[in-house]
């Protein structure tokens, strides 16, 4: 078994990023702008939108945070949103997901400027995807395909059965693992929680993509050995063990399952770094307009 180490790939991918950014900003004056909004007080969005943040420090970006309480109005979100679109001094915004059930995402989502939709869930930017049109890509399945390509792992003509189908993973990992590139060729299975024997499904994949949502809902019965698992899981638990009072958990039960395998990626150190990485880079590509 071989670990995809996420606090590795991201480390030096994130070097190069600084060091583009440094020469971004010796040329235009300003260094790449993202822009955050965050809506209400979850603490995984203020963790992650908090991660965001210090990272793009580090890759000496400039980082804002909008922060709003539980209770603004959807017009306050949009007009904002319209407001920093027009705004030449910003290359990314993002919008923290999940919003309160009284903001429509749908509208959120298109309302902004595809052209600084650096998460890339946009229906223009998933649009292009589609047709592997130049565009940006979800953060999450941008930075797996990102760490497959470092480690050099062949993914051609390999079963890829991606467990979830959420916009932000499940359904554009699906894409990008069947496009005609490499990483990609994949034949893929799109599961989800209505599959039935979801568990044969899994047993037969070359590459598992689990991001479901479950704490260890890939258990070593349903691995075939050999088999390539990426763990997209960010399930937090209460406890007393860490400093920050919470422990994370990943889709993949990692003490059964890492021996079977033949490359895993840990969580925490996996997935979750990469998805940054993802972020830094598409607004890195929006601030050269690499794209549009
Ligand atoms: N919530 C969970 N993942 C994401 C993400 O990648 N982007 C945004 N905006 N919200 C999220």
């Amino acid at each position: 078994m071989e670990l995809l180490d996420g606090k590795l790939v991201s480390a030096k991918i994130k070097e190069d990023i600084a060091a583009e950014a440094l020469d971004f900003f010796n040329k235009n004056g300003r260094k790449p702008h993202l822009v955050a909004i965050l809506v209400g007080n979850d603490g995984g969005s203020e963790t992650y939108v908090a991660s965001k943040m210090r990272n793009c420090e580090k890759v000496n970006f400039q980082s804002s945070l909008v922060r709003y309480d539980d209770h603004v109005s959807e017009e306050e979100v949009l007009q904002k949103i319209r407001e920093i679109n027009a705004d030449e001094t910003v290359d990314g915004l993002i919008v923290q997901l999940p919003l309160p059930k009284h903001i429509d995402p749908e509208k959120v989502t298109e309302t902004i400027d595809y052209r600084k939709d650096v998460d890339g869930f946009h229906p223009i930017n998933l649009g292009r995807m589609m047709r592997n049109l130049p565009c940006f890509i979800p953060a999450t399945p941008y930075g797996i395909m990102l760490m497959l390509e470092y480690y050099q792992i062949e993914t051609s003509g390999k079963h890829a059965v991606v467990v979830g189908r959420s916009n932000i993973v499940g359904s554009p990992m699906s894409i990008l693992l069947a496009r005609n590139s490499q990483p990609g060729n994949c034949t893929v299975t799109l599961t989800h929680s209505r599959t039935k024997n979801l568990p044969e499904f899994i047993k037969q994949a070359d590459i598992i993509v689990a991001a479901i949502g479950k704490k260890n809902f890939v258990t070593a019965d349903m691995v075939k050995d050999g088999a390539i698992i990426i763990d997209v899981g960010i399930n937090r638990e209460q406890s007393s063990e860490t400093k920050s009072g919470y422990k994370l958990f990943g889709d993949v039960d990692f003490e059964n399952v890492a021996s079977k395998s033949s490359w895993i990626s840990p969580v925490p150190g996996g997935v979750g770094l990469m998805t940054i990485v993802g972020l830094l880079k598409n607004t890195l590509k929006s601030a050269k307009k690499e794209i549009y």
